[in-house]
């Protein structure tokens, strides 16, 4: 048949993520090993820890992911593998593995832009014809962009200093999340959402919205991060607390601070939307808008992100809670999309070619 089937690999950052798709968008097995809670344990990410999961993992979530599909190395047409941007000895582990079995199965082998790769993914679970706009928010980026085609990004705004990913899990080792049973095994990002739910007075925190005049599609995080850890000291000298207790406004805290990036994130989606119909940059006969990434797994920034977008008569759209968070079938269905379009293929991947930007 003229099916194709491709196994993808992510090391890019802190997930093992290996994954079988196949042209008719079946994910026929997955696997994915996530260094999280060894990550929140030790205050964040350290990129030789990250390498060493990497290399101890790869070869278990490639098989597990060949296994869950009942298929071999051989059954597959090619391998897909993140080659950019992240760590770069968590992308050298992929790659490096990629080569090997690529040469041992006389497999092509299909490079990837792991950002790119958050962009697509979407299309595995729904019809979304070029072009659309993309709003990509992770713990190392935060892109908009239309994406024109498989290999045809047009960059409309990016973040000027942190990702709101990445100020989320600053915000919630500050507050101390990790201490609280109930949060410690998950990324800060989602230790911030359980917690908001718990809040009694979500606005009893007052942040001020960044960038708010600023009349392109930009974004900056560092401000709402800087405001919350002043508000935490605050909050910690007038009760006299000392070492790991935990400020009892911290609920409302997490949900005044959620409330402040997601309307600082709705701002820009509309003005991006707003500048792409001026510039005519998007389908007229399909008004979807896609938000993916870490971040977008988040349910109170998607939905009050939809009601803004619906209002503007478009659809929003992400994949699965899990396939917005880093995964391997993100990368094999980029695999798939970039086999479609004849887009090259290469017999090994040089450390030159791995580019952690
Ligand atoms: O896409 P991703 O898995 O990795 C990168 O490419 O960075 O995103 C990870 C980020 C982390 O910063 C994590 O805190 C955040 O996504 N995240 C969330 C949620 N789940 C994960 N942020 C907000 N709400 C969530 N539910
Ligand atoms: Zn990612």
């Amino acid at each position: 048949s003229n099916k194709t089937t491709v196994l993808g690999i992510e090391t890019s950052c802190d997930d093992t993520g290996c994954a079988v798709v196949n042209s008719e968008a079946t994910i026929l097995g997955e696997f994915l090993h996530s260094q999280n809670e060894i990550h929140v344990k030790y205050g964040g990410v350290n990129p030789i820890n990250a390498w060493e999961l990497h290399r101890d993992n790869i070869e278990l979530a490639v098989n597990t992911a060949l296994d869950d599909a009942r298929i071999g190395v051989n059954d597959i047409d090619a391998i897909a593998v993140t080659t950019k941007p992240g760590l770069l000895l968590s992308l050298m582990i992929g790659v490096k593995y990629t080569n090997f079995l690529a040469k041992k199965y006389q497999k092509p082998i299909i490079p990837v832009h792991h950002m790119e790769a958050h962009a697509l993914v979407v299309r595995i679970y729904y019809n979304i014809p070029f072009p659309y706009l993309a709003l990509l928010i992770s713990g190392g980026h935060c892109f908009l962009t239309v994406v024109n085609d498989v290999n045809d990004f047009l960059l409309i705004g990016q973040t000027l200093d942190n990702a709101p990913g990445e100020v989320m899990d600053k915000a919630a080792r500050r507050m101390k999340l990790k201490n609280m049973h109930e949060y410690s095994l998950t990324s800060g990002g989602k230790a911030i959402e359980l917690a908001a739910k718990n809040a009694t007075n979500p606005s009893l925190f007052e942040f001020p919205i960044p960038l708010q005049r600023n009349r392109d599609c930009d974004f900056s995080f560092s401000g709402l991060k800087d405001s919350l850890v002043r508000k935490v000291i605050k909050k910690e000298s007038e009760h006299g607390l000392m070492g790991d207790e935990i400020i009892p406004e911290v609920y409302d805290l997490c949900a005044s601070f959620q409330t402040s990036i997601t309307k600082h994130l709705a701002h820009r989606l509309e003005r991006a939307i707003k500048f792409c119909e001026v510039k005519n940059l998007l389908n007229k006969n399909a008004k979807n808008i896609v938000v993916s990434g870490g971040v977008a797994s988040n349910d109170y920034i998607f939905t009050n992100l939809k009601s803004v977008v619906n209002h503007l008569g478009y659809n929003l759209y992400r994949p699965p809670h899990k396939v917005c968070t880093d995964n391997g079938i993100m990368i094999a269905w980029n695999g798939i999309e970039k086999t479609r379009k004849g887009i090259k293929t290469c017999q090994f991947i040089s450390q030159s070619d791995v580019d952690p930007t």
